[in-house]
């Protein structure tokens, strides 16, 4: 499937970009590494939905709501960016959404097997489809949300890792659960 392919031309003569493109993931919670990656691969399709998956089986720290919030505060200055969440497989999401192209980001090379063996999966489930990896920028890829929340939840300062709307979230929590209170000599 080569999408674009039957649309007209751009001003300038090119092409456009192919239409619709999902960047799946848990976001719990998004961190400055997730944005990066939406924040660069806005740049190369028409229309990027991040999508917060709400699968059960996982105790997350944030609701899908308040997930799906403070992507969007994140992702405010993105026109072309919009955030969704399901539950089910990803597959199934990519028809409902006729969307060309699954976009996951690698931070480090233990993540290719994994994510290697996912695109697979997902392209047998689904009619082809591809799944694209994105590089984490270098000063990226050693955050990941679990890393925050065992940072956070042990006391240490998260604000260089997290956008502000995910920072001012955790601090709320904090002032339930104080800084530290985990630490024990
Ligand atoms: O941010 P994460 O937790 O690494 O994201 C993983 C996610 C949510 C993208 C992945 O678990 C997923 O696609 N879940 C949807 C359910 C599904 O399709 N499962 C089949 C592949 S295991």
């Amino acid at each position: 499937m080569l999408l674009g392919a039957d649309s007209p031309l751009t001003d300038d003569g090119l092409p456009p970009s192919p239409a619709c493109v999902i960047y799946p993931g848990s976001f719990d919670p998004v961190t400055n590494g997730h944005f990066d990656i939406v924040r660069r691969a806005a740049r190369l399709f028409q229309t990027l939905i991040v999508a917060v998956v709400g699968n059960p089986g996982k105790s997350p720290m944030f609701g899908i709501e308040d997930r799906v919030a403070m992507l969007r505060e994140a992702c405010a200055q993105l026109p072309n960016v919009k955030v969704d969440s399901f539950t089910g497989l990803l597959a199934d999401y990519v028809r409902f959404r006729q969307a060309a192209l699954i976009i996951k980001g690698l931070r480090i090379v233990s993540d290719f097997e994994h994510e290697f063996s996912m695109a697979l999966l997902n392209r047998k489930l689904e009619g082809g489809v591809e799944t694209m990896f994105v590089p984490a920028s270098l000063e990226y890829a050693y955050v990941s949300s679990s890393s925050v929340k065992e940072v956070f939840l042990l006391g240490g300062d998260i604000a260089d890792f997290v956008p502000p709307a995910v920072l001012r979230a955790m601090q709320s929590l904090r002032r339930t659960a104080p800084a530290g209170a985990a630490f024990q000599k």
